[in-house]
């Protein structure tokens, strides 16, 4: 009977048993079983419905990690969601099942850099290419299209520099070679874009952003369609790649207040960039200017728009845009993002890697903002005190 997703949400994994609003968590190493003949009729259930929550051994899940992807494939409306201890480890799982030696990736260029650091270092030593396609030209991403390649890894928008894709062309450009495809969609979640109904064969978000959402908790997911579920379930099993109960509650328990905090993330990054794109030393890197390619290609996808955003930010004195960074007194500053409160980084090459694409001009810095749940007007008063140090 209950239609929208936020009510689902609110109402959902009640314990009537235990009655408890919330359900408990339950952590097992061993899964007890009243006999043997108990043992193997879950295996077999197991084994007819892979996706059912049977487990024998406590790798594989408890019913609190079962509850968590449960919610989550109805949020992704996927065949299955596999659950991670961290989002990196959703990333690595991805690309772990699907590619062997000898296999070629196609990957964005503005990935996230330890996933670009993972396909194009660590994955060459096991024979597995890696060429980077320019975000705002998928012909370069067809051009390098060989026999070999197998995936096709996309995250959207690029890691710090923002640039939304043409995704649908992606799949599909995929899908006339017969090439797989996998998305690192954590600046969206599937509350504002759902890739595996665009045709996406894997969906990655880490947890530990905004379905957490109070910067307690590591955690990843992996979403996927009917066909790469066995490679991935195969390849999940061999790693042991699973998140913990105790890390599965916080996610769920996040979760019920997924829409209400992104929804007022999006309205106070709304207002940050009103502000923002006022100051003609920054070019915002957030889909917000009506008329451009960044925009338009969010708009075309997305449902909505989360608190993460860059600055670019133009001046010949680097000092003043550090000072700038340093003076702001209501932005944390450290990694991660998707928790309540705002944080700001001055992105150096650390965070941006080695990239082929990225035309970034010796007086342009960036900067990001995630911007959190405070009082906006306060979140502004703070920027326009610190803005008076940039030169
Ligand atoms: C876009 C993106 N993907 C994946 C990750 C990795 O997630 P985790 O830190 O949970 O391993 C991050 C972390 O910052 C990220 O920004």
């Amino acid at each position: 009977m209950v239609k929208s997703f936020k009510t689902f949400l609110k109402h959902t994994a009640k314990d009537f048993h235990n009655q408890s609003v919330n359900p408990p968590v339950v952590r097992a190493s061993t899964i007890i079983f009243k006999s043997m003949k108990h043992i193997r009729k879950t295996q077999k259930k197991a084994q007819k419905n892979p996706v059912g929550g049977h487990y024998d051994y406590g790798r594989q899940g408890t019913s609190t990690t079962y509850i968590l992807q449960k919610i989550l494939t109805k949020l992704e409306g996927s065949y299955h969601v596999f659950t991670t201890p961290t989002g990196f480890g959703s990333v690595f799982l991805a690309i772990f099942s699907v590619v062997r030696p000898g296999d070629e990736i196609i990957a964005a260029d503005p990935v996230y850099s330890p996933t670009r650091i993972l396909t194009q270092d660590f994955l060459k030593e096991f024979n597995i290419k890696t060429i980077f396609y320019n975000p705002h030209d998928l012909k370069t991403l067809e051009r390098s299209i060989t026999k070999k390649t197998k995936l096709i890894f996309v995250e959207n928008p690029g890691s710090n520099t923002f640039d939304f894709q043409d995704l649908g062309k992606i799949v599909s450009i995929a899908k006339k070679y017969k090439i797989l495809t996998a998305i690192d969609n954590t600046w969206g979640t599937p509350y504002y874009l759902k890739p595996i109904k665009l045709g996406f064969d894997m969906s990655i978000v880490s947890a530990t952003k905004y379905y957490s959402g109070h910067s307690d908790v590591m955690g990843g997911s992996l979403a996927v369609n009917k066909k790469v579920f066995q490679k991935v379930k195969a390849a999940e099993k061999i790693t042991g790649l699973r998140l913990g109960p105790d890390d599965a509650y916080l996610i769920t328990r996040g979760l019920r207040t997924l829409d209400v905090r992104l929804d007022r993330h999006r309205e106070n990054a709304k207002k940050i960039a009103a502000f923002l794109s006022k100051n003609k030393k920054i070019k915002l890197l957030y889909p917000f200017k009506k008329n451009s390619l960044n925009f338009r290609m969010w708009k075309k996808y997305y449902s909505g728009a989360s608190g993460l955003m860059g600055l670019k930010i133009k001046s010949n004195n680097i000092n003043s845009v550090r000072k700038f960074v340093n003076s702001l007194k209501l932005f944390g500053y450290g990694y991660s993002w998707g928790g309540f409160e705002s944080l700001v980084l001055h992105q150096e090459f650390r965070e941006t890697g080695n990239r082929k694409f990225m035309n970034l001009a010796k007086d342009e810095h960036l900067v990001r903002f995630h911007i959190g749940l405070e009082d906006p007007n306060d979140l502004i008063a703070d920027i326009k005190q610190a803005l008076r140090h940039l030169k």
